[in-house]
C-alpha cells in the first residue's frame, strides 16, 4: 500500500532550485534512504513533508491525505511525522527527561514509564536523564532526539543524517538499534543521509538524489548494480568504467570479453564491475596480464593502480597483502556480468 506520495515537487531558494521535481513512492512500513552529495536538496526535501516549509509547485499525499500542494498545507504538528533533524535540535535549557517528554500528554507516572522506556529503546543509561543536552556527547544527544521524535508515536519518521555525529563502530551499532526500533514498531521511515554504505545497509528503497532531482530510485542490489549511469555508480561505491564493444550480451574491453547484462544492445558502450567482481593474482590464472603501477596500504586494504598496456588504467581496492609491490606483473580475472550503460 502507497502510504507517502510526492509528486512532481519544487522549490526555489533565489537562484537555487533546491527541489527540482522529485516524486516518490512510498509503502507502509518501509525503510527509504535519500542519498546525495552536500547541497543536493536532502534537508529540504524533509522540511516540505515535515510541514517546515511549502512547496512551490506539487504534491504530498500521506496516509490518504493531501498534506501540501501550491495552495495549502496542512501544518506540522497536525501530520503525526516525526523528525530528527540534522543538528538534532534539543531544547539546551531543559532536562533530558524534559526533552523527550515535550509534548506528551500524560499524568506524571504513565509520562515518566514512557520516557523510560524510550532510553532503554535507544540505549540510554536512565542516569542522564536529569542532564542537561550540553553534558551529553553528540552522539548521545542525537539518540535523545530520536527518543523524543519516537514520543509521541509518529507514523513517519523522517531522519537527516541521525548518526553522523557517531564514530564508525557506534554507527553501525546504533543504525542497527534504530532500525531494530522502527521496525517492532512498524513505523515508516525516511532516512537522509551521504553515506552510501548506510543508505544501502539501511534501506528497502534507496533514492540516488542529484541536484535537486532524483537520478535513480530502487532497491539497494538495483541501484548499486544496475545503477543508471556513471555518476550515480560512482557516488553509490567505487566503480570500474571500461569503454566496451557490445554484441549478443558479451562484450570485448580491455579486461577481456565479458558476459553484460544487456543482450539487445549492440554497439560501443561504457561496462562497469564492482570491485568485488575483480580478482588480484600474483601467481597466473585466468585472465588479462597487467602491472600493479602503485600501491597504497590502508591497514585491511590497499589502494591498488592497475595498468593494462598503455591503453587503460584503473584503481581498485583489495585485500592487503605482504607479498604485493609497485612494478609486479598480475593475472586480473572477472566474475560474473558486468553492467552496461545505456
Ligand atoms: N532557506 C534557504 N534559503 C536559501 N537557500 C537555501 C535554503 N535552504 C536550502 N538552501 C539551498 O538549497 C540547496 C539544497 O539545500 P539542502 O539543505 O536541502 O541540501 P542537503 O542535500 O541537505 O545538503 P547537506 O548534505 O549538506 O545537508 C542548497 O544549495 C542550499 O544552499
Ligand atoms: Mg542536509
Amino acid at each position: 500500500m502507497t502510504f507517502l506520495t510526492l509528486t512532481s515537487l519544487r522549490k526555489q531558494y533565489g537562484s537555487v532550485a533546491a527541489l527540482d521535481g522529485i516524486d516518490l513512492s512510498v509503502t507502509a512500513g518501509s525503510r527509504t534512504a535519500i542519498v546525495g552529495p552536500s547541497g543536493c536538496g536532502k534537508t529540504t526535501l524533509l522540511r516540505l513533508v515535515a510541514g517546515f516549509d511549502a512547496p512551490d509547485e506539487g504534491g504530498i499525499v500521506f496516509a490518504g491525505q493531501q498534506l501540501a500542494d501550491a495552495r495549502s498545507q496542512v501544518p506540522a504538528h497536525k501530520r503525526g511525522i516525526g523528525i530528527v533533524a540534522q543538528d538534532g535540535c534539543l531544547f539546551p535549557h531543559l532536562t533530558i527527561r524534559q526533552n523527550i517528554g515535550f509534548g506528551l500528554e500524560a499524568e506524571a507516572s504513565v509520562k515518566n514509564a514512557r520516557i523510560a522506556q524510550l532510553m532503554d529503546m535507544v540505549g540510554l543509561d536512565p542516569a542522564m536523564l536529569a542532564r542537561k543536552p550540553d553534558q551529553l556527547s553528540g552522539g548521545q544527544q542525537q539518540r535523545v532526539a530520536l527518543a523524543r521524535a519516537l514520543a509521541r508515536k509518529p507514523r513517519l519518521m523522517l531522519l537527516d543524517e541521525p548518526f553522523s555525529a557517531l564514530d564508525t563502530g557506534l554507527r553501525a551499532a546504533t543504525r542497527k538499534a534504530v532500525t531494530d526500533v522502527l521496525t517492532a514498531a512498524g513505523i515508516t521511515t525516511l532516512l537522509v543521509t551521504h553515506d552510501q554504505g548506510e543508505a544501502l545497509a539501511f534501506a528497502d528503497q534507496v533514492a540516488v538524489m542529484r541536484a535537486g532531482k532524483f537520478a535513480q530510485v530502487g532497491s539497494p542490489r538495483e541501484v548499486y548494480s544496475r545503477p543508471v549511469d556513471v555518476a550515480t555508480a560512482a557516488f553509490l561505491g567505487e566503480a570500474i568504467v571500461l569503454p566496451a564493444e557490445v554484441a549478443d550480451g558479451r562484450a570485448q574491453s580491455p579486461l577481456g570479453v565479458l558476459p553484460v547484462d544487456d543482450i539487445a544492445y549492440r554497439g560501443k558502450a561504457e561496462i562497469m564491475l564492482r570491485p568485488e567482481q575483480i580478482t588480484v593474482a600474483q601467481n597466473g590464472g585466468d585472465g588479462v596480464f597487467a602491472t600493479v603501477a602503485e600501491i597504497n596500504f590502508c591497514g585491511p586494504i590497499s589502494d591498488v593502480r592497475i595498468t593494462l598496456g598503455d591503453a587503460f588504467t584503473f584503481r581498485l581496492d583489495i585485500p592487503s597483502r605482504e607479498t604485493l609491490s609497485a612494478g609486479d606483473r598480475v593475472t586480473i580475472g572477472v566474475a560474473g556480468a558486468a553492467h552496461l550503460f545505456r
